[in-house]
């Protein structure tokens, strides 16, 4: 066949390379062709809503290699796409990346394109987010609530750094400050109305047996200690003194969600259900987190 020249026909062409390779996908896409547009587009920085004809406009050689490396190198290397175009997307909105972050996809974004309704009964103006990597869910609720202060922490600095560049890039720098803390370490006397949190939570033995795409993303995104949920017994032993009296936790946790519930069987989780895909995302209500003990 002809060498692709088109965007219709470098995604065509794309999909057929990525199909036949070994790849893994769950950053962003579920499958070869739209992680083939993903790769196409982003590469081009083209926005994915041109107009149909521009689909079939001859593209410059230039353009061409550029696309077809990138392909190649997605392929080689098993980056998950988002590192190699240096961008993901989360909540509808761009977010820079980079390898000291992990890849947005957190079900969160359902929840806060909701704005948490039904289980805010009143818009939050403090909120915390632990965890916050490249600031995607700080940053996408800063936005959702226009009226919150939000603090955002994470026990890499270098995260931190990323997260400050998305803040910026979506004008939210000013009512987010970012915290370098271990969970709540240093935010002593602090008090929230909402507190979210897809922390690490994978437990040793699952680390070990991730496909190579989560080998590039930082093991500290990722790995949540033998049974996967040392951070999530800290938050679950705090966030009561964190919590204003009608505040509430809600924290991903993933399929680490039955072993959770069958460890700690005192406590009336409420796992959210997600229409757009996702599971496993508690919410507790803060008289409901008096009882934990550390
Ligand atoms: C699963 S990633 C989530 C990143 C981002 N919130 C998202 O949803 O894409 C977990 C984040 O928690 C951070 N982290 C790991 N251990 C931590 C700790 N003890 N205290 C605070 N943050 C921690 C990691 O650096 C990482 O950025």
């Amino acid at each position: 066949m002809a060498q692709p020249t088109t965007l219709r026909q470098l995604v065509e062409w794309a999909t057929r390379q990525l199909e036949q390779a070994d790849l893994f996908y769950g950053h962003g896409t579920d499958n070869p062709m739209d992680e083939a547009v993903y790769l196409v587009f982003g590469s081009l920085r083209i926005p994915f809503d041109v107009p149909e004809a521009a689909l079939d406009e001859p593209l410059s050689g230039a353009q061409c290699l550029r696309v077809r490396k990138r392909v190649e190198q997605r392929i080689e290397s098993r980056q998950p796409a988002a590192y190699l175009l240096g961008e993901a997307w989360f909540c509808g909105l761009p977010f820079h990346v980079n390898e000291h972050v992990l890849v947005p996809r957190s079900p969160f974004a359902e929840l806060i394109q909701e704005g948490f309704q039904p289980w805010l009964n009143r818009e939050p103006r403090r909120i915390l987010d632990i965890g916050t990597g490249s600031g995607c869910i700080a940053i996408a609720c800063a936005l959702a609530f226009p009226q919150a202060r939000v603090d955002a922490t994470d026990i890499s600095n270098q995260a931190l750094e990323i997260a400050a560049r998305n803040a910026e890039r979506h004008g939210v720098q000013d009512r987010l400050q970012l915290i370098t803390s271990d969970v709540f370490s240093h935010l002593e006397g602090e008090r929230y109305d909402l507190i979210v949190s897809n922390p690490p939570y994978v437990s040793q033995a699952d680390i070990e047996t991730l496909p190579a795409e989560y080998r590039h993303e930082p093991v500290l995104g990722l790995a949540g200690g033998g049974d996967g949920l040392d951070i999530v017994r800290r938050m679950l032993a705090e966030a009561g003194e964190h919590l204003t009296e009608d505040g509430v936790l809600i924290v991903e946790v993933g399929l680490m969600q039955e072993r959770l519930a069958v460890t700690m069987p005192e406590l009336p989780f409420i796992w959210l259900e997600f229409e757009q895909g996702g599971e496993g995302v508690f919410l507790l209500h803060h008289s409901e987190l008096q009882s934990v003990k550390g």
